[in-house]
């Protein structure tokens, strides 16, 4: 019988390819979706907010698991910076699954997260590892919906992203002519830092997806058109600036997509303006689960939604 002594160890440069060879056999891999080194390196290693923690599990001689802990700072209302990590990534190969591999990297990965004086741990698993992580102490903070509306493309049948500048345009000058500048929106709940280091590695540097701006007179958004069951979405990312219905209205009006989708936390001034300009949620498609865990006790509380301030481009999982 072969032999089934796990090992859990960090990871190390000379794993990557046996890491996305894990991705690859996992989670499976899209044309859209491809597990490439730059995809990896600019999430684990790119990130401004620091390095991700990398631990692997390894079986038989290759790489078994990987528990992938993003770090993403978050600010309170009161301008505290918490320390969080995000659990991405998460896959244990295949042949080794139901072995207890998931649970140990997980168990690992948390004390080692607590050493380094992390906050709170959150993220957004699909149900297969849901389960897992509520057994291990996570807490459900909600289900996160999808907000659409048609786009002209159904008119037109066709999408034109490239008739909009490009979303690293708006970064590389923080204040364009508009009057607009990257500053945060206002504190409503925990959000993440929107500082220009943040917007040029979120929306200028990913190796595959592409961002567009869309500017309005006082407003910006950020899109980023992609392709869903065969169909052209453009995905409202995030708003900027004081008077969000501008700019998703001037969205709705430059877009060649079939629709428009997105998400803003309740009773945000985001979900306000989308309501506004048409988006509606849409009733039945529930896209991500939001799940947290903090590693000390915490002055709000973080299991209940209105606590977060997010937007699209906070929960994309690229
Ligand atoms: C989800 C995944 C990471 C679990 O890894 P694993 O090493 O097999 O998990 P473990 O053996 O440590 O199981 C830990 C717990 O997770 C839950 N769990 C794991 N696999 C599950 C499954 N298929 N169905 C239901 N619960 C499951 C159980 O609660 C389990 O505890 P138990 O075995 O004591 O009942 C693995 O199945 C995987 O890589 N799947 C494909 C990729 C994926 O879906 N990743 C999650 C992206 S968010």
């Amino acid at each position: 019988m072969a032999d089934r002594t796990i090992t859990v160890r960090p990871f190390v440069e000379d794993d990557l390819d046996g890491v996305l060879d894990l991705l690859r056999a996992a989670l499976g891999e899209t044309p859209l979706l491809r597990r490439t080194p730059e995809l990896f390196a600019w999430k684990h290693f790119e990130n401004p907010f620091g390095r991700s923690l990398l631990l692997v599990a390894e079986g038989e001689g290759r790489i078994a698991g990987l528990r992938a802990f993003m770090r993403w700072d978050l600010v309170t209302p009161g301008g505290d910076v918490l320390r969080c990590v995000r659990a991405v990534d998460t896959a244990t190969h295949p042949d080794f699954q139901r072995l207890g591999i998931f649970r140990r990297l997980t168990v690992a990965a948390l004390e080692e997260a607590t050493a380094a004086g992390i906050d709170m741990v959150f993220n957004t698993p699909n149900p297969k590892s849901g389960a897992g992580y509520l057994s291990m102490g996570w807490v459900e903070v909600g289900d996160l919906g999808v907000m659409a509306a048609p786009g002209r493309g159904l008119v037109s049948g066709k999408a034109t992203p490239d008739v909009l500048p490009e979303a690293s345009e708006f970064l590389t000058d923080p204040t364009p002519a508009t009057g607009l500048s990257v500053s945060d929106r206002p504190a409503r709940g925990l959000r993440t830092p929107r500082s220009p280091e943040y917007l040029a590695w979120r929306f200028g540097a990913h190796p595959t997806a592409r961002y567009y701006r869309v500017d309005a007179r006082s407003s910006t958004a950020v899109v980023r058109p992609n392709v869903r069951s065969g169909r052209r979405e453009l995905v409202l990312s995030d708003v900027f600036g004081p008077e969000p219905a501008q700019a998703v209205g001037a969205v709705h009006r430059r877009n060649r997509a079939a629709y428009v989708a997105g998400w803003f936390n309740t009773r945000s001034p985001e979900r306000s303006a989308a309501l506004r300009r048409g988006m509606v949620p849409i009733p039945g498609v529930k896209t991500l689960t939001l799940v947290a865990k903090p590693l000390r006790p915490l002055p709000m509380d973080v299991a209940s939604l209105a606590t977060w301030d997010f937007a699209s481009s906070d929960l994309e999982l690229l």
